[in-house]
């Protein structure tokens, strides 16, 4: 073995244990290894003993009948993809690595040679592979053609890549070593754990297929895009598709976002760290698990552009992602009150009744929704003159009157079908050249939900954002709305293809190899564009489908933002960079309580991919729900981050009112907990807005050393302080909860003193007994009010949950304050932060940043965990202050009214330049 040693961050190991005779592939090493490490040698059907030999792989065919899988959920299993029968042999030597360049600092080139056919079409002769340092913490591995430069690279989102310290960084977390002359093998310093390990010589990158596997640290594995599947992805032979598609959320099949990107706990390492691969590729894609574990990605476009992330914590491993990709969106306020929408109101008054039962029942309510059904001859940009002649009198007079927010819905697809003249976004498009062409050059015509035909906007044009601001600016002076729903924007279309079909002969259309979850056919045109189909540049949909809906989210968000709104967008398809513009729902879910628990996995997941304002239909979009699961949805989706209520045409009415009753009372019950807890969950995405990560978040993240916590998807965070169990099964009178070890305050306001163990919880259907405050935490609250509007001038109180260990008391928190739909609030210092600190028997709170004038007050501040009744309450020394407050022995809580202003005139940051630290300073002593 031999090891050197170059003076560079990037630790080069060479250790050549084997010589290898690389052209000597007639003795094929087949026989040793296990099942679960061979690497696929034909994915491309069909396969055959004879076409596997011509490749120069090894042939063993395998029963693979008796597969089983690590299950949860009750869900319906994936299709395995089976132990492959074609496999490389350990000698196979598709590619060698020629030479490699060490000259730089930060980065390491290899160059890659082919020697004999893949048995893809148009191999790729030459690879150049550069490992680059991005920052002690992200390493970019590119493999890219050396004769080629003009290659498809995906061209949004636009990659903040990390700024790399100084020359060589002390706190470099990874070492990356050439072990074998093929092996790439980026390593954890800390642990020698490898993250990476890859074996060059098996690559497959031709023109239309690239494959590439690497082994996983664990098979603690998450994220891989949008599936209907646990939150642990399975890696027992599991493919997970990445091609966006408008099919209703259903097992084996790609949905609605493409996200090449997983998370993996390194659960044998003391530190139990996390590390995390995004792949920068926008083409068709089979990323497949085995039992290795290992992943394969299988791309049949593009280029392969791995981004590895150290964390080393799961939280720090997303934020790593989501710093590269885009940080999320500030939402604003009013969008995270509650949403009430249905496709087939069908007119106003069905409407108004719907919304006024609402208004009448107590149900807290932000947000009145339109679908397609409000629009004439369903075309965008218009409303029915007939049916909802009322609406923008209502839109004015009620909702805006009255602090509440109006969305309707913007589908992509434009009518193509109307009368010359006659409608202004189909000629507004035509005159600006901007729809896309099919491969003849002519427009490509479709078909969704406007009679005749549809075509679609080219977001991909230079032009396309001027196009939709205008649309925008002129339906807003129509119907004054505040936040935009984009649909149907995989873009799904209800022909495959043009009427007559797609061209055939292309291979663009029919592929050597199509990913596998696609649909039955087998087809990628499916329910969506030819692949021929052109965009701006003469670019092929082939390339730029899975990125559709990112063109439009950031075109959409142009538009909102021109409109001088902040922006509010809700959309169904998704890429990664996605949740910087926009958010997302799960579309259109099934009612049914295996969808519903589901949705858990799949918040949790969209969270990990950067969009974290997400939420599923609550009670479920197809098909009509019942009471029992409505009840339960209720008591689930009003902690999803987007809480809405919609559902299909065909389905029966399921808003709160209308179902009245239990429905009724959970729904009002667990709203009320929403909104009382909005200024806790705002705080949260500002945080993420500003340094990514999660609102919702798997618990493992707040408990890495907790390993019964990696399983359990059943429950989740709102950050850090706050955990939601709720109840999952129909039929139940109570349910058990997991509570990792620590102190708990249920919202009756009692202590548990949990082990790591499982508590039974009486399942009340008008009581929210399933959220459980974290001791240790500071938690802002206010009083629930009708809708967000009246919560921006009200006082809000702390809730203070002493962590007792080791005889001393802590907790703390934060709070991020706004005017609520400001632009940019953030960049332009329009906000206000605050830190609270409790520590033995003192409350410090203290601005940090004061740019937002309010006359609110912190009051009350009830603290929990306290031991003793104190004998008198201090505010900075001044006993005087506090007067009233009074101490429940059997709660050990205290209650201390406090009416303290937040804000004066003469502490804000904004009239000094400086950042004028702790203007607002209170030390509450007891
Ligand atoms: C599909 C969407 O997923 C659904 O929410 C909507 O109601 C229908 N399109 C009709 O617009």
């Amino acid at each position: 073995m031999m090891a050197k040693f170059f003076p560079f961050s990037i630790i080069v190991f060479i250790a050549i244990s084997t010589v290898f005779a690389f052209d000597d592939i007639d003795s094929l090493k087949c026989s040793s290894g296990r099942y679960e490490d061979r690497i696929d040698c034909h994915p491309d059907p069909p396969v055959s003993r004879e076409n596997c030999l011509e490749r120069k792989c090894c042939w063993q065919e395998i029963e693979n009948s008796s597969i089983t899988d690590q299950q949860s959920l009750n869900l319906p299993i994936l299709p395995k993809i089976g132990i492959p029968s074609c496999y490389f042999g350990e000698n196979y030597v598709g590619y060698r690595v020629e030479n490699f360049d060490h000259s730089s600092s930060s980065s390491l080139s290899l160059n890659l040679k082919r020697i004999q056919s893949s048995g893809f079409l148009f191999d790729i002769k030459n690879v150049k592979v550069n490992i680059e340092e991005l920052s002690d913490k992200v390493v970019r591995i590119r493999f890219t053609d050396n004769d080629d430069p003009n290659r498809f690279e995906v061209p949004i989102p636009k990659l903040n890549l990390p700024k790399r310290s100084s020359s060589s960084s002390p706190s470099l977390l990874y070492n990356v070593s050439i072990v074998d002359n093929n092996r790439l093998i980026i390593r954890r310093l800390e642990t020698n754990q490898s993250i990476i390990d890859i074996n060059l010589a098996q690559l497959i990158y031709s023109d239309q297929f690239i494959q590439v596997t690497t082994r996983l640290p664990s098979n603690y594995i998450y994220g891989i895009g949008e599936h209907r599947a646990p939150f642990r992805k399975s890696t027992y032979w599991t493919r997970y598709t990445q091609w966006v598609s408008g099919l209703y959320p259903r097992p084996d099949h790609a949905l609605y976002g493409n996200h090449p990107f997983y998370l993996v706990v390194e659960d044998e390492s003391p530190s139990k760290s996390a590390s995390g691969v995004f792949l920068f590729n926008s083409n068709a894609m089979d990323i497949i698990t085995q039992p290795s574990p290992a992943i394969t990605f299988r791309t049949i476009g593009g280029i392969l552009d791995f981004f590895v992330f150290f964390g080393p914590k799961p939280e720090q491993v997303v934020q790593q992602y989501h710093h590269l990709i885009g940080l999320p969106a500030m939402p604003p306020f009013w969008s995270l009150g509650f949403h009430l929408s249905r496709y087939g109101y069908n007119n106003f008054t069905n409407l108004n009744e719907t919304f006024m039962r609402n208004i009448k029942a107590g149900v807290p309510l932000d947000v009145q929704w339109t679908d397609i059904d409000m629009f004439d001859s369903f075309n965008d940009f218009t409303y029915d003159h007939k049916q909802f002649k009322e609406l923008p009198d209502f839109i004015d007079n009620v909702l805006h009157a009255n602090g509440m927010k109006f969305i309707p819905m913007f589908d992509c697809g434009i009518s193509a079908g109307e009368p010359k003249k006659s409608y202004r976004p189909y000629d507004y498009g035509i005159e600006m050249d901007l729809f896309i062409k099919n491969s003849t050059d002519q427009l490509f015509l479709g078909k969704v939900w406007n009679k005749n035909t549809t075509v679609w906007p080219d977001f991909s044009h230079p032009n396309a954002t001027k196009y939709w601001s205008k649309m925008f600016e002129e339906y807003h002076k129509i119907i004054e709305f505040d936040g935009a729903w984009i649909d149907m924007n995989e873009p799904t279309s209800f022909w495959s293809g043009q009427e007559n079909g797609c061209p055939e002969g292309s291979r663009y259309e029919n592929p050597q190899y199509v990913p596998g979850m696609v649909n039955e056919n087998l087809t990628l045109r499916y329910m969506t564009l030819c692949m021929t189909a052109k965009h701006y540049h003469e670019q092929l949909h082939y390339n730029l489908h899975n990125l559709y809906s990112l063109s439009e989210a950031i075109a959409t968000n142009a538009a909102l933002t021109n409109l001088k709104k902040r922006p509010f967008i809700l959309s169904r398809a998704t890429a990664p960079g996605h949740g910087h513009w926009a958010s997302h729902w799960d579309g259109d879910i099934v009612s049914d309580w295996s969808s519903m628990r589901w949705s858990i996995s799949s918040i949790l997941n969209f969270n990990l991919f950067g969009i974290p304002m997400v939420g599923a239909d609550i009670c479920g979009f197809n098909l009509s729900t019942t009471v029992e699961l409505c009840t339960r949805w209720y008591q689930l989706g009003a902690f999803y981050t987007f809480a809405r209520n919609h559902n299909d045409i065909y389905s029966s009415d399921q808003d709160p009112a209308a179902l009245g009753g239990t429905v009724l009372k959970a729904a009002v019950s667990s709203l009320y907990v929403r909104y009382v807890l909005l200024l806790y969950l705002y705080t949260l995405f500002y945080n993420v807005h500003q340094n990514g990560g999660t609102v919702l978040r798997p618990m493992f993240f707040e408990f890495p050393d907790d390993k019964h916590s990696y399983e359990i998807e059943t429950q989740f965070m709102w950050g850090d302080s706050i955990l939601i169990a709720p109840i999952l099964y129909p039929n139940q009178t109570e349910h058990k909860v997991y509570l990792p070890k620590g102190t708990w305050l249920k919202t009756d306001q009692l202590i548990i003193k949990s082990q790591g163990q499982y508590f039974t919880i009486q399942d009340k259907l008008d009581l929210v007994n399933y959220v459980f405050f974290r001791g240790g935490s500071i938690i802002p609250l206010q009083h629930l009010e009708k809708n967000t509007k009246l919560m921006n001038s009200i006082d809000f109180g702390l809730f203070v949950i002493l962590d007792r260990q080791n005889s001393s008391a802590y907790a703390k928190g934060s709070l991020y304050l706004d005017s609520g739909d400001s632009l940019d609030p953030v960049k332009n210092g329009q906000y206000n932060f605050y830190n609270f600190e409790a520590k033995n028997n003192t409350l410090l709170i203290q601005s940090e940043w004061l740019g937002h004038k309010t006359s609110q007050n912190i009051d009350p501040i009830i603290i929990f965990e306290v031991l003793e009744e104190p004998i008198s309450i201090r505010v900075n020394g001044n006993e005087s202050i506090i007067k009233g407050f009074s101490y429940n022995k059997n709660e050990k809580s205290l209650y201390v009214p406090t009416k303290l202003p937040i804000y004066n005139e003469k502490s804000s940051s904004s009239t000094t330049t400086t950042n004028d630290h702790h203007r607002i300073h209170y030390l509450i002593e007891w």
